[in-house]
């Protein structure tokens, strides 16, 4: 990622922290409705569930300068994950729900380079997660 998209990411995030809850209840939403399957992997509250989504995108987007420092806690994350019943697949479909979510949040500022950073910023951390949990099984 350059440091620009960097940039990008981190100011849009900062927009969308204030709305925070709205997001989350978004996100979720968009989530089930795009594979309904996926709602019975959450067993703790959708609302306890997303501040921790949202606490989580705010250190990573935080840690993107320095990616190396954020490797070890994604890769524990992305252990749990396979534990939570999360398959690879998941992943692009959460990441559909996050892009989508992100553009109902930021409007007319999601332009065409905030959606591509992003969709960098998760590819990025999909990719680390997933190859963890791979890995734990290997
Ligand atoms: C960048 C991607 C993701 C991030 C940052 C993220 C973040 C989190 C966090 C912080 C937790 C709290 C528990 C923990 O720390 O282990 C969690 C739990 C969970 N996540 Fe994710 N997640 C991601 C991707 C996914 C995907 C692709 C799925 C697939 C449906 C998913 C489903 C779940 C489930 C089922 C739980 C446990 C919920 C429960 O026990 O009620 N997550 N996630």
């Amino acid at each position: 990622m350059t440091p620009n998209q960097i940039t990008l990411v981190q100011t849009t995030w900062a927009k969308v922290v204030p709305i925070a809850p709205t997001a989350a209840a978004l996100f979720y939403g968009k989530l089930f409705e795009l594979d309904p399957a996926l709602r019975p992997l959450f067993k703790s509250s959708i609302e306890a569930q997303g501040e921790k989504l949202m606490m989580m995108i705010g250190t990573a987007v935080g840690g993107l300068n320095d990616l190396g420092a954020l490797v070890p806690a994604v890769e524990g994350l992305g252990r749990r994950h396979s534990g939570y019943g999360v398959e690879d697949k998941d992943y692009d479909t959460v990441g559909t729900a996050l892009l989508w979510t992100l553009e109902q949040g930021l409007g007319s500022a999601f332009t065409p380079e905030v959606k591509q950073a992003w969709t960098e910023t998760y590819v990025t951390l999909s990719g680390v997660m997933k190859s963890a949990a791979a890995k734990a099984f290997a």
